[in-house]
């Protein structure tokens, strides 16, 4: 399909996304978050895709949710049309592992889209940020939710009251991105990290997104138990023998996603 917001490339088992309005530095609106939760609909039916990574560019991420697109609509509107509601819960939905590569800024919703990612590698020109306090609205895809379970209430509670911009070395810092590199590597080392997830056994890949996404839903008991449960039903695959045995055999595995 013909996007127009975004540029989708398949490769090497990797499906990636580049967020592509250069003229609004990426700001997210209406087309650009439907496009974008079909690629990933896309990549989560194609076999031949085993892991997602969503890009901008050196510039931006994104810089938010369309500023100019929201400045009219009335709280009858969003509220009515739920705006960007289906949008989150569309790459919620995803099963396999995204990363979000972020440079420049990833600010309001492009900070709650990278967070929506499993995990953030960004360049040492990262610029994150919930300035939805400037505008007189606050976050509305996670921005007080997710980067207060990711960062902790004080730093969530200073980044969405003062609005200011927290750079990649804080953001590695505090949790909030699992590497900085720097800016000319951020593709290469997310492609590779990428390729590295893809080389694995599928099931096994999902499992993890989905227990360590347990993790922020439910008691750690219960998460534990969750945990517990699904090693112990990737018994039943074939990659769990094959991947044993490979080690045994000092061999590398050859998974099957079976
Ligand atoms: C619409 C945007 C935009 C946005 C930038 N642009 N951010 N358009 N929505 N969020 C446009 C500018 O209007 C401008 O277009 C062009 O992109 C370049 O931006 P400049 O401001 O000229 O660039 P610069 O001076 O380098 O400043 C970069 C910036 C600034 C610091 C990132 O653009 C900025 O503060 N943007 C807004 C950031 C923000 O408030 N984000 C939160 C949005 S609310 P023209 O045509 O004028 O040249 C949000 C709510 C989420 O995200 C809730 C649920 C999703």
């Amino acid at each position: 399909m013909a996007y127009e917001t975004i540029i989708v490339e398949v490769e090497d088992h990797v499906a990636l996304i580049t967020l592509n309005r250069p003229d609004a530095l990426n700001a997210l609106n209406d087309q650009l978050l439907s496009e974008l939760v079909k690629a990933l609909e896309d990549a989560q039916n194609n076999d031949k895709v085993r892991c997602i990574v969503i890009t901008g560019s050196e510039k931006a991420f994104a810089a938010g949710a369309d500023i100019k697109m929201m400045s009219e609509k009335s709280f009858v509107d969003v509220f009515a049309g739920d705006l960007f509601g289906p949008e989150a819960e569309g790459i919620m939905r995803i099963r396999k592992p995204i990363i979000a590569a972020v440079s420049g800024y990833a600010l309001g919703g492009g900070c709650e889209l990278a967070m929506m990612c499993d995990f953030i590698i960004c360049s040492d020109t990262a610029k994150f940020g919930q300035p939805e306090i400037n505008l007189g609205v606050i976050a509305g895809m996670g921005g007080s939710q997710r980067l207060t379970r990711f960062i902790g209430k004080s730093k969530s509670m200073d980044m969405n009251l003062t609005g200011r911009f927290m750079d990649a070395e804080e953001a590695e810092r505090s949790g909030l991105v699992s590497r900085v590199v720097p800016a000319k590597k951020l593709m290469e080392e997310t492609m590779t990290a990428a390729q590295k997830i893809a080389e694995k056994s599928m099931i096994a890949v999902m499992a993890v997104k989905e227990a360590v996404n347990r993790s922020y839903e439910v008691p750690l008991r219960e998460g534990l138990l969750f945990e517990r449960r699904v090693f112990q039903s990737l018994f039943a695959t074939e990659d769990q023998k094959e991947g044993m045995s490979a080690f045994a055999e000092k061999r590398e595995a050859q998974f099957r996603d079976k």
